[in-house]
């Protein structure tokens, strides 16, 4: 017999003669002539009761099940008697495939999200991260359906890459170079033995291949892992972490932050339409604003400013900043949540950011100090998305990237594409994790991926 999912069994429209679910013990109660057990799979939050009858074949099997244990039901659902669920399963058979210790971690108890972390293994067995993780799956898809629907195609671009994106520096190394005997040619490492014949590093970003494809197949998506070799321990930063970066074609700035709003927007919606279970954990026990301010996103019109008027704001309120800002200073996190949760309280999109903080391949604005830069900002995360109109003249991109001191020989093939039918082009980069943060009311980054990658921690 195929085994039913316990997602199924417990929308059931009728009773069943025939069941087998497979899963893990959750608890068990003995009664004088019974026990109850609750077995979750894993599809859902929900754990199905079952029923197991002293005259049980098996009924010596039950009364030693512990937590945590690996079991098979197979029985009848029924009408349940107690309170609390509509289904239920009298047990016809019982198979034990692994009987838990009484050391299995996961005890009938709330545990921190700290030592949680420390057994990253198993936690996706309790129901916090069961529900973080259903939602993260979920997630996913509603992020290709939003751009399938959309007409863009989705591109597998490079995790092993030549180039550095953000020109910021925070590059993992690849290399097959024996690291106790590197080979050296002039006082430097001779990296043309290397696997490569040159230096290579794991992506920051996919953008510029994403760029390349945007300008032959019009619009385009990646939706992969990035690497950051950045030494911030921070509750929203993680080394490897997964981003997705839309590009299109003959769309500017403005069309860019539509396209961002109406994604973040689809997103919210489709969690709180398909994973309203799951959901109300997090609403009842992680964060008790949170439906409101997933309302909040989806009800309003994000705001939209220039950062010389952001950094106005920022220095006439009296709230005092760990750092302070003006005209020429990145945002910081503190500045970030201020501009929304407390100014605006709601989503900002600040835009035409100044050049000296940002990457080369921005958009010069006519200021000549400016370029078409955007950040979404959102409550308790501050940056969301990252993006900006390209530029597309290869003139200007030339002369910024020598005023920035890049070499542009490595960036040969991006320059031809400013060379051969360049158009005006726009993009982002949107944190999975951060989204996910955002939906599920998580604080801590390291929480809504599955085995969180940080400075000094690669356990699992
Ligand atoms: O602002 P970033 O650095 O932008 C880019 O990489 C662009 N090339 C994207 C593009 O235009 N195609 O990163 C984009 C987003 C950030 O807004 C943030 O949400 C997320 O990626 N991000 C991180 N998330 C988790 N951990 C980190 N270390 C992150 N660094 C960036
Ligand atoms: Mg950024």
């Amino acid at each position: 017999m195929d085994r039913h999912k316990i997602a199924a069994l417990i929308n059931s429209a009728q009773p069943m003669d025939k069941v087998l679910v497979k899963g893990w013990v959750r608890t068990r109660r003995d009664a004088k002539s019974f026990s109850f057990i609750e077995i979750n799979d894993g599809s859902c939050l929900s754990n199905i009761q079952v029923i197991a009858d002293a005259d049980l074949l098996d009924y010596d099997q039950v009364r030693k099940l512990t937590t945590g244990s690996a079991v098979g039901v197979t029985g009848e659902l029924v009408a349940s008697q107690g309170g609390g669920q509509r289904w239920e399963i009298r047990a016809h058979a019982l198979t034990v495939f692994s009987l838990a210790p009484e050391s299995y971690p996961l005890q009938k108890k709330r545990h921190s999200d700290e030592y949680l972390r420390s057994i990253a293994h198993l936690r996706p067995r309790t129901n916090k991260y069961g529900a973080a993780f259903r939602i993260r799956s979920e997630l996913s898809f509603a992020v290709h359906q939003f751009f399938r629907e959309r007409g863009f195609h989705y591109i597998h671009t490079p995790i092993i890459t030549g180039s550095d994106c953000e020109g910021a520096g925070e590059l993992f190394r690849i290399t097959t170079l024996d690291l106790m005997n590197v080979p050296r040619r002039n006082q430097t490492v001779d990296y043309e033995k290397d696997f490569f014949a040159t230096e290579a590093n794991l992506t920051v970003s996919g953008q510029l291949s994403a760029e390349m494809f945007a300008l032959s197949l019009g619009d385009v998506y990646t939706f992969g892992p990035t690497f950051r070799a950045e030494n911030s321990n921070t509750r929203r930063h993680v080394a490897e972490f997964w981003m997705i970066e839309p590009e299109m074609a003959f769309c500017d700035l403005q069309g860019n932050m539509d396209l961002g709003e109406a994604l973040i927007k689809d997103c919210v919606r489709f969690i709180m339409e398909n994973c309203q279970t799951d959901l109300n954990l997090f609403a009842r026990f992680v964060d008790k604003t949170l439906m409101a301010t997933l309302e909040n996103i989806v009800g309003s019109d994000f705001e939209r400013l220039p950062y010389r008027e952001a950094v106005a704001i920022l220095e006439r309120t009296k709230k005092k900043f760990d750092y302070p800002v003006s005209f020429g200073s990145d945002l910081q996190t503190e500045h970030e949540r201020y501009l929304t949760e407390k100014h605006f309280k709601k989503p900002v999109i600040v835009y035409d950011y100044p050049k000296t903080i940002k990457p080369f391949y921005m958009r010069m604005n006519d200021d000549n100090e400016t370029v078409a830069a955007m950040d979404v900002l959102v409550p308790s995360i501050g940056e969301l998305v990252g993006g900006s109109q390209r530029e597309e003249r290869l003139e200007v991109l030339e002369n910024r990237m020598d005023a920035m001191g890049l070499p542009k020989e490595p960036y040969w093939w991006y320059l031809e594409s400013r060379r051969y039918g360049t158009v005006e082009h726009s993009g982002f980069g949107l944190g999975f994790e951060r989204l996910l943060m955002l939906i599920t009311g998580i604080r801590n980054i390291r929480d809504v991926i599955p085995f969180p990658r940080t400075p000094g921690s690669i356990d699992f």
